[in-house]
């Protein structure tokens, strides 16, 4: 049966959850969990790092999911634009399929917005993403290299100071290759 999660808190991470985070991303990206840990640790540690937008999700004191959006730049030729990306998301495998995800999604977005962000980008299902208002980021002149096999993954959120000057090219900083960049899309 299918039931939302309520009993959840959301709130920024601290240093003293690093390692309760770490657990959680290994977890729940299974093969891959080494690699998306050591992204997160990367994030944090450079300057696209927007400590407002990593947040836990917390039952009972215990974390049980985490997320984090961090800057990146949008190159249109003319200029470089600094954007928001989600990546990544990790929800405790006993606790998916709760509506935990989607709560850390929505609270990520709300709180974006009231940063004065234009936009969230990130690549993900959109089965899933669509859900939130995500939408293809080709609507929006904005181009993300994928590989052929996920050419619908590219999605955008505009937000309130979305204007259309946001366009161009993603370019992911390096510590992203291991995750999700294919050689033939850097
Ligand atoms: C993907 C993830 C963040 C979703 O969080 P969640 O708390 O399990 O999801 P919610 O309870 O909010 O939503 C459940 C819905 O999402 C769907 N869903 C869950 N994971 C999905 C995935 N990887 N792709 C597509 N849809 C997914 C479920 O089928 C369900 O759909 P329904 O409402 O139509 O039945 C979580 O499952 C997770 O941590 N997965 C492993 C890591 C990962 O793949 N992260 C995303 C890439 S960065």
């Amino acid at each position: 049966m299918k039931y939302n999660e309520t009993n959840i808190t959301i709130r920024t991470e601290n240093a003293r959850d690093y390692n309760h985070i770490d657990t959680i991303v290994r977890e729940a990206f299974n093969d891959s969990g080494v690699l998306v840990a050591e992204l997160v640790n990367s994030i944090r540690e450079s300057s696209n790092y927007i400590p407002e937008l990593s947040l836990v999700a917390e039952k009972k004191g215990t974390i049980v999911g985490h997320i984090m959006l961090s800057h990146l730049n949008l190159d249109d030729n003319d200029r470089v634009h600094r954007v928001v990306t989600l990546s990544p998301i990790s929800i405790k495998p006993e606790m998916q399929k709760k509506g935990i995800g989607s709560s850390l999604i929505k609270a990520a977005i709300k709180k974006t917005d009231a940063l004065g962000e234009p936009l969230i980008m990130l690549e993900g299902d959109p089965n899933y993403y669509l859900r939130f208002g995500f939408k293809p980021g080709k609507e929006f002149g904005i181009g993300i290299a994928l590989p052929h096999w996920a050419p619908e993954a590219a999605m955008i959120l505009p937000l309130s100071k979305y204007n259309q000057d946001s366009k161009g090219k993603i370019i992911y900083p390096p510590y992203f290759d291991k995750v999700n960049r294919p050689p033939h899309t850097r």
